[in-house]
């Protein structure tokens, strides 16, 4: 293979750019002597919650844990339907599963690859409980559509933002009318620590204790447990997260800046490029083209030193795995999905990508489609 030019991660780049910062932060709680459930996660969760304009925030261990956490407080369970779509990484489904609930899954609208809201009602039951729409590759679903269908029906609605932190649509917010909204800080994510890191965050005061103590061995009070777990955020990645929380809204903006650049490059290729609705703020956590001709293209682009990986080849319902314990249909029909899935590549896009290195890739696939015709 030839040395890699373009990169597909950028957060090597982006601790170099904030090291000091970010060393002293983490400096700071290693002298503190504090490492779980400290000053460092409080104050954090404040920030987020400000950031999110909403209520509360709470930490925890992982985006799959934040979103089971929430169906767990929420009172979803065994014997519950939970709409959502194919179209996403495992955790989604994951943790309807773990909560011991059925993952409903509904195609996507071929153009957002975001769940179609249109195909929502028809699969609501007398057992549906909650739909989870994922605000995929940084894009907003359609949330005024979804509150709409969830008050006629009487469903909770629980986001799934692990990829969409900033994200906004056009008339709403995330997380305006919704239950709870779900974070992931994995380290790829637009705001991400270096390991693990998750947070649920939310309007509704009754959930937050429940929350909190689901996360800390059904614990409140020192000694005293009740049913739980062990989901904390941990204080270094707490003082790593709200240093980089102050730059999130300037690396959104040049993630945008470099979709814009490669449309610009890459206008009147046959390949077909993100959409973003019109009025939305579409964060690109990822920039997802399809052509059907993938692998070729993923294979040229490697031979030419550049990095484009799959966001998601295997639909949830095409992984061997699916579906666990018999919670959820064996064979759904999701068109869209199969295709997205069969055309998907994620070309490298990161705050710390320059215009030059967008111009690489851009000029590769230019490249590669004059070769293929
Ligand atoms: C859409 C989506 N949901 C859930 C998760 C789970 O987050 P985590 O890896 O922090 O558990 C991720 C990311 O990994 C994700 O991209």
């Amino acid at each position: 293979m030839a040395d890699v030019r373009v990169q597909f991660y950028g957060h090597v780049r982006q601790y170099h750019n904030l090291k000091t910062e970010i060393d002293n932060a983490i400096t700071e709680v290693l002298e503190s002597g504090s490492y779980v459930m400290g000053p460092k996660d409080k104050q954090f969760e404040g920030e987020l919650a400000i950031h999110m304009g909403m209520k509360h925030a709470i930490g925890c261990n992982s985006g799959t844990d934040a979103i089971w956490l929430a169906f767990r407080a929420l009172g979803i369970g065994p014997g519950d339907e939970v709409i959502t779509t194919s179209n996403t990484f495992w955790a989604t489904a994951e943790a309807i599963w773990i909560v011991g609930a059925t993952a409903v899954l509904v195609d996507i609208e071929p153009r957002t690859r975001n769940i179609d809201v249109t195909k929502i009602q028809e699969k609501i039951t007398p057992k549906t409980k909650a739909i989870v729409p994922v605000h995929l590759y940084g894009q907003c679903a359609e949330m005024d559509a979804i509150w709409e269908i969830a008050k006629k029906h009487n469903l909770l609605v629980v986001e799934d933002c692990a990829q969409a932190i900033g994200a906004r649509g056009d008339t709403f917010k995330i997380g305006d009318q919704s239950d709870a909204v779900c974070m992931s800080f994995i380290t790829a994510k637009n705001l991400g620590t270096f390991g693990d890191g998750g947070a649920v965050v939310t309007n509704r005061d009754d959930i937050v204790e429940p929350i909190r103590k689901l996360c800390n061995h059904g614990s409140n009070k020192r000694s005293v447990h009740s049913f739980g777990f062990n989901s904390r955020l941990d204080e270094i990645h707490a003082a790593i997260l709200s240093v980089k929380l102050k730059h999130i809204d300037r690396w959104n903006d040049l993630r945008i800046a470099r979709a814009a650049d490669y449309a610009e490059l890459l206008a009147g290729t046959k390949i077909t490029l993100p959409y973003v609705k019109p009025g939305y703020r579409h964060v690109f956590h990822l920039y997802v083209i399809e052509t059907p001709k993938r692998d070729d293209l993923q294979e040229y682009l490697k031979e030419q030193g550049i990095i484009a990986l799959t966001n998601y080849p295997i639909a949830i319902h095409q992984q061997e795995g699916y579906p666990p314990f018999g919670l959820g249909d064996p064979h759904p029909t999701l068109p869209h999905t199969e295709r997205n899935a069969a055309e998907c590549l994620s070309l490298p896009l990161y705050p710390e990508l320059t215009r030059e290195e967008a111009k690489i890739v851009a000029d590769a696939i230019l490249e590669w489609e004059r070769k293929s015709g």
